[in-house]
């Protein structure tokens, strides 16, 4: 698998998906700037969410495609953070399963385009179900957002690329924020805690933007090792699966390669047996120093490398600045700024938002248009 290749080269100008990846900072920021005030949650636009919470400790969430990711991530952020349990469910699904069983839950929504119509009917079912509903959605005015209990608005502006690429990073910001939000009213959460964090989630837009010209250079020269892939297995542990997984489905959506994720740990119970010369990996194998379980993650993947490189499997690593014990196992690694294990989940899909971008362009596809795909699928 080394075939060489000449760089591919990107441009925003030509592209609109490589101009909505540089958006991302900007989109952050305009959604943070709307839900945060300083160094606390703004009271005024989290009164509809918190209502609508109050006294409920069980969450189902029901979304599509890349949005229901979104949900995955913040599944797992939620119930770190607040030890509300959550439930992702997929949109279309969610009418065939018996949540009404227990008393019901409250249920979130994320729709970029607030007019999916699995995730409308998830909506309207719920709220036939006696649920208290809220909407995360990217359009105002959309008939989510109107027919929710509650909305959030995502801030990533008109997404016009048939993949989404700055609407999730947005809903992951606004997952997080809710996560702050629920650890603070059931007392898991100190207010100097959430300062703290927010200040942390503050810095990422200028991470983003600093990193975007680097990762965009690295990608463009990486994906030539890639040419002959026909199928990729991406992996990742804990939060970082459902990126994994979004890792996945842009890389099938743009590029048309099969492309399947697993948690890291399921490797060798089946997939590890499709890897091969034209099956290569992605790892997501980051790690946040200060926190053990993250750390405790990272070796255990960084020994999957290990074996993965025995095997001599081509692999594609994200992995943290300063890590130098990666580059003795891998040798496509891109890294992202060191941060907390809560917001790696921001930095690292944007690498893979540009690994499947490239492996586009390298396939001579229309990236921003693809066969059999539509922005909203608004018919069931
Ligand atoms: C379509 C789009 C996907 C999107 C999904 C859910 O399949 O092609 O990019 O993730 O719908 O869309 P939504 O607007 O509900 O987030």
């Amino acid at each position: 698998m080394s075939e060489s290749t000449a760089a591919v080269t990107g441009d925003p100008r030509t592209h609109v998906t490589l101009s909505e990846i540089y958006e991302q900072p900007r989109a952050i920021t305009d959604t943070l700037a709307a839900y945060v005030s300083g160094n606390i949650l703004n009271t005024e636009a989290w009164a509809g969410v918190r209502s609508v919470l109050r006294g409920s400790d069980r969450l189902i969430v029901a979304a599509s495609g890349t949005s229901r990711h979104a949900g995955l991530v913040g599944e797992i952020m939620i119930e770190e953070a607040s030890g509300v349990a959550v439930d992702v469910e997929y949109a279309s699904e969610y009418p065939y399963r018996r949540y009404d069983t227990l008393q019901a839950p409250s249920v979130l929504v994320l729709s970029q385009s607030g007019e999916t119509a699995d995730t409308l009917l998830a909506l309207r079912e719920a709220t036939s179900r006696g649920a208290r509903t809220i909407s995360i959605t990217n359009v105002e005015g959309s008939t989510m957002a109107r027919e929710a209990d509650a909305t959030l608005l995502t801030r990533a502006g008109k997404e016009v690329a048939i993949a989404a690429t700055k609407s999730f990073t947005t809903q992951l910001v606004l997952l997080h924020l809710l996560s702050l939000l629920l650890g603070r009213e059931r007392g898991r959460l100190s207010a100097p805690e959430v300062a703290e964090d927010l200040q942390q989630l503050a810095t990422i837009p200028s991470i983003i933007a600093g990193s975007l010209p680097g990762w965009e250079q690295r990608m463009s020269e990486i994906v030539p090792s890639f040419a002959a892939a026909e199928a990729f297995l991406f992996l990742g542990r804990a939060l970082h699966y459902p990126i994994a997984r979004e890792g996945a489905l842009k890389l099938k959506e743009v590029s048309y390669i099969h492309a399947e994720a697993y948690p890291t740990g399921e490797l060798k119970h089946g997939p590890n047996a499709l890897l091969g010369e034209g099956a290569p990996i992605v790892v997501l194998a980051t790690r946040d120093e200060a926190d053990p379980s993250s750390m405790l993650r990272y070796r255990r993947s960084l020994q999957l490398l290990e074996e993965i490189a025995r095997q001599r499997i081509n692999a594609l690593v994200i992995a943290t600045e300063g890590d130098t014990e990666i580059e003795a196992v891998a040798t496509n690694v891109v890294f992202v700024p060191r941060t907390t294990e809560a917001l790696l989940p921001l930095l690292e899909v944007i690498p893979l938002q540009l690994f499947a971008y490239f492996m586009s362009l390298q396939k001579g596809l229309d990236v921003d248009r693809p066969r059999n795909l539509v922005k909203a699928v608004t018919t069931e």
